[in-house]
């Protein structure tokens, strides 16, 4: 089980400061929510967790050990218009993740791999819910079914950490719940960490353990570059628990009673 941390990380973009000072640490397991205005730095904030981009200032810390500069499969990634690769399937589509993260340099996979591959992926699919369209291309999935795609593309390479852009913006309110409940169940079956963007209140209350707000503190004009977007609140949901801890030892078990 992952823990991240977060500490007094900056971004600098020439003399525009977008984040100050962010420090915070999470629990294993958790589906941080991140919420705040356009512009406040928070897809930055995701690029700098995949490995995209670099702090200007602080670290983060994965488990302990120093983020590396480049993305990593331990890290997926699904934006609001995941580009799914509209000439392949949706089974070729899920799984070219698994055969570039095998075979970084061929990018296919052969013999017993391929077909190992090509089960997971049908699982994959199926656990989505996209068990029936296995074969089609993107351009006949509907917005919902390629957003579930574009998960299952994202999953199928077991990250620790899951980072939502947005994902479920463009969504009709009756399809992003059928997949909000998707998401809640991959989360608890993966035991995965899941930072999500969104605009959206209710969505972070209702998916996250923890609500986290960036804002600008100080906005006056002639403040705009010098201070970027910090943390303004930062709330942990009741009621909702992250997936269960491995158990404890037998024998402290066995002690304790
Ligand atoms: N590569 C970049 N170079 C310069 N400025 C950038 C870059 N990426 C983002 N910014 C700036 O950083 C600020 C935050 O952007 P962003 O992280 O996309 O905000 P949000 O996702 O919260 O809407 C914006 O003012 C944007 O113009
Ligand atoms: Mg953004």
């Amino acid at each position: 089980m992952t823990r991240v941390t977060v500490e007094n990380v900056w971004k600098v973009y020439g003399d525009q400061t977008v984040l100050e000072n962010i420090h915070f640490e999470t629990e294993p397991g958790s589906f941080i929510a991140l919420v705040g205005p356009s512009g406040c730095g928070k897809s930055t904030f995701l690029r700098m967790m995949l490995g995209d981009e670099a702090p200007s200032k602080g670290r983060i810390l994965i488990d302990g050990v120093a983020l590396e500069d480049e993305p990593s499969p331990d890290r997926g990634v699904v934006f609001q218009r995941y580009s799914v690769f509209p000439h392949l399937t949706a089974l070729q589509n899920v799984m070219l993740g698994l055969e570039f993260a095998q075979s970084p340099v061929m990018g296919r996979l052969f013999g017993r791999k391929r077909r190992e591959a090509r089960t997971a992926s049908l699982e994959m699919l199926k656990s989505v819910g996209l068990a029936h369209a296995v074969n089609k291309y993107p351009s006949e999935l509907s917005g919902g079914m390629q957003q579930r795609l574009a998960i299952a593309q994202a999953l199928i390479k077991k990250p620790k950490i899951l980072l939502l852009d947005e994902p479920f913006g463009a969504l009709d309110p009756g399809i992003r719940n059928e997949v909000h409940e998707i998401m809640l169940r991959l989360w608890r079956e993966e035991g995965m960490t899941i930072f999500m963007v969104t605009h959206d209140l209710s969505e972070a209350f209702k998916l996250g353990t923890r609500v986290i707000a960036f804002d600008r503190v100080r906005n006056r004009p002639e403040e705009q570059k010098a201070y970027g977007a910090t943390i303004t609140f930062d709330l942990k949901v009741d009621g909702k628990s992250a997936p269960p801890q491995p158990p404890v030892d037998a024998t402290l078990a066995a002690a304790a009673q």
